[in-house]
């Protein structure tokens, strides 16, 4: 294993429910942990520094990554995870979130939730005794996140003065890509039409990382703008979920704001695409694109698992 006891003590215990809470050593010391377990995995060499650890995993959305992810890490990393579906268990039926916390810190070893609001993860975090994982909320994505750094680090050699171009909604993805990237002195820019950019408070705090870490935040509603240069374009869904309602009013919205081979012409040669997936080919991407040679969104999404495992054994490990 990586041998940084500092860093070990400050991040074991810790809950993980957004990368404004990160520090850049504390994100490159996941990320190296991440590519490390990465290459033990390839030279079928596990390590299980989690046995006898359980993860509870509540799901109040639909995942395929998040959760296969999530429970085969786990697995891997010698502990087992436990799958709690919001019909399952009573937390659906209205048992509050401090008795929630407090009875499931008492069984668990750490929690990843996957909700709405923010504040449901943030008020099991104060209640919980045990680290709870963010697994995406309205506001946040924050193990997508890891998973794209480390994506990002593989392809282009590093991460600072890398420009990526996110293109679509201010939603999720682009508040914790901008603090992610801005973060790791990135220069990040993102697309979106007004009224969908992303929550300013938000926007603000990434122009305050990018400040101190060397790199740049751009909020356009011009995709050409931000593509220029770009060494990475990012897209996810227009309508995300919860939004399934707005469908056809944000396929309209942001009609302008396809990842299509014309935009991609417009970045850098070499530029990667990626995409947190699910996608839909034909909205936010070509299949020409998502398909094409630029496109490394599988590698991306084989990287949360490894992305997650240096997590879980940094706070729970
Ligand atoms: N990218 C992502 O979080 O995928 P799932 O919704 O399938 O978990
Ligand atoms: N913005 C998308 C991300 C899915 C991984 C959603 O919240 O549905």
């Amino acid at each position: 294993m990586i041998q940084s006891s500092s860093l070990e003590q400050q991040l074991k215990g810790r809950d993980f429910l957004t990368l404004v809470d990160y520090s850049k050593e504390e994100i490159t010391y996941l990320l190296e942990l991440a590519n490390y377990l990465k290459k033990q995995q390839r030279a079928g060499k596990m390590e299980q520094p989690l046995q006898g650890k359980t993860l509870g995993m509540i799901f109040e959305k639909s995942s395929t990554r998040t959760r296969v992810s999530f429970e085969v890490g786990m697995y891997q990393l010698g502990g087992t995870a436990l799958f709690l579906s919001k019909e399952d268990i009573q937390m659906g039926r209205g048992e509050s979130i401090p008795d929630t916390a407090r009875v499931l810190s008492s069984y668990l070893d750490g929690m990843m939730v996957r909700t709405f609001s923010q504040s449901v993860v943030e008020e099991l975090a104060n209640y919980a005794s045990i680290p709870v994982i963010n697994g995406l909320t309205d506001t946040y994505h924050p193990c997508q996140v890891l998973a794209d750094l480390q994506t990002i680090q593989e392809i282009k050699g590093g991460l600072q003065g890398v420009k990526i171009a996110y293109i679509g909604d201010g939603n999720n993805m682009a508040h914790s890509l901008m603090i992610g990237a801005s973060k790791m002195g990135m220069d990040v820019a993102i697309a979106a039409p007004n009224g969908y950019q992303p929550d300013p408070s938000i926007t603000k705090k990434a122009q305050s990382f990018a400040n101190t870490e060397g790199g740049t935040v751009l909020i356009t509603d011009d995709p050409q703008v931000a593509t220029g240069k770009a060494d990475v374009i990012y897209s996810d869904v227009w309508a995300s979920m919860g939004q399934e309602s707005e469908q056809e009013k944000r396929v309209e919205a942001f009609a302008n704001f396809q990842v299509n081979t014309e935009l991609l012409e417009l970045a850098k040669p070499d530029v990667t695409f990626l995409h947190c997936l699910p996608a839909h080919r034909g909205e936010e991407v070509t299949s020409e694109v998502i398909d094409g040679e630029h496109s490394a969104v599988f590698q991306q999404a084989e990287n949360r698992l490894h992305a997650q495992k240096a997590l879980m054994t940094a706070l729970i490990g």
